[in-house]
């Protein structure tokens, strides 16, 4: 589908304490359209095309997912530079864990507008909004791939763990650049090692999950060590890449980060399933080998490795 232009409206914005007109409004196209704050959100994207899918338990997980990694995420907007007054973006923002924390960041004078495909995952994003009392954020329904979000002048933009799902990550980073003011920042965490994720002792049945995740996202036409493409194509889109870290832990069942892989087997699994893409058995397998792991007092598991990417605007 041909890229749609996007054209910038008007609405009430508070922008850096001052309270200005600002962009708030952005055509989307039929493909996709502006959620209120207040609005019932009609389904009109694919939600089944997925590869992780977007039901209720998912939602759960992306927050758990979303604890498990908060103070690493925090301290790298602080480090970044986003701060009271900030306009930042929240691309493919899901339900809005990250939102919500980044609108409170920025404060009444900032703004946090959300981008995502979703609409299951922007009702629960709006409704996580609406509970925190945030005035401040604006989320959209729209398929990165088939608008540009247009010239919005914004400070900062957040992406994690969303470049692996997109057919074209060029036109990601592409539509990103031309969202941000020069000077601006992007921010990623994206996977580049995808199969550190093992568990040690090594159960077999635990690394083909490991290898059929990978494959499921291929199929779906992602790319799951996707970071390791775009420092060139941060480059090639205008920015300077300030800094790369890399984010992996190893942790035994005591700490917190354990209940990472485990929800994620197990919503996983069921989800490879309904792709056709696990047998009952290979399922059965997968879990057994893991109640094996959470039932041995010396097991370590290793996290999927992603970069910490940092990248200004020339
Ligand atoms: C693993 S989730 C991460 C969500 C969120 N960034 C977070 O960290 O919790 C990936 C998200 O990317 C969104 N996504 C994937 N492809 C997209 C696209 N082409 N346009 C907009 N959002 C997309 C999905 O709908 C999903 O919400």
């Amino acid at each position: 589908m041909g890229q749609r232009k996007l054209t910038a409206r008007i609405v009430l914005h508070r922008f850096r304490g001052r309270r200005a007109e600002s962009l708030v409004q952005i055509a989307l196209g039929e493909s996709a359209k502006r959620v209120h704050a207040s609005a019932p959100v009609k389904t009109n994207t694919r939600e089944s095309d997925y590869v992780l899918g977007t039901h209720d338990d998912e939602v759960a997980r992306l927050g758990l997912q979303h604890r498990i990694w908060r103070s690493v995420v925090t301290d790298c907007w602080h480090r970044a530079g986003i701060t009271h007054g900030w306009r930042v973006l929240d691309v493919g923002a899901g339900p809005g864990y990250a939102t919500a924390d980044l609108a409170e960041i920025v404060g009444p004078s900032g703004a946090v507008l959300g981008i995502e495909r979703s609409a299951r995952f922007l009702e629960a994003a709006r409704e996580r909004c609406a509970r925190r009392g945030l005035t401040n954020v604006e989320l959209r329904e729209g398929d990165l791939m088939e608008v540009s979000l247009g010239n919005l002048g914004y400070d900062a933009s957040w992406c994690r763990w969303v470049a692996s799902f997109v057919s074209s990550p060029k036109k990601l980073v592409e539509n990103i650049a031309g969202a941000l003011r020069p000077g601006g920042v992007a921010i990623f965490h994206e996977y580049s090692d995808y199969e550190t994720f093992r568990y040690m002792p090594v159960k077999p049945a635990l690394e083909s999950f490991m290898v059929e995740v990978m494959q499921s996202w291929r199929a779906a036409g992602g790319e799951p060590n996707i970071a390791r493409e775009l420092p060139q194509l941060l480059s090639d889109a205008g920015f300077r890449v300030t800094e790369i870290v890399p984010r992996v832990r190893t942790v035994s069942q005591r700490d917190y980060t354990w209940q990472w892989p485990k929800a994620f087997i197990q919503i996983n699994i069921a989800r490879l399933q309904e792709l056709g893409r696990a047998t009952p058995e290979w399922r059965a397998d997968v879990l057994r080998e893991f109640a094996e792991v959470e039932a041995d007092a010396g097991a370590w598991f290793t996290t999927p490795m992603f970069l910490e990417i940092v990248a200004r605007k020339e």
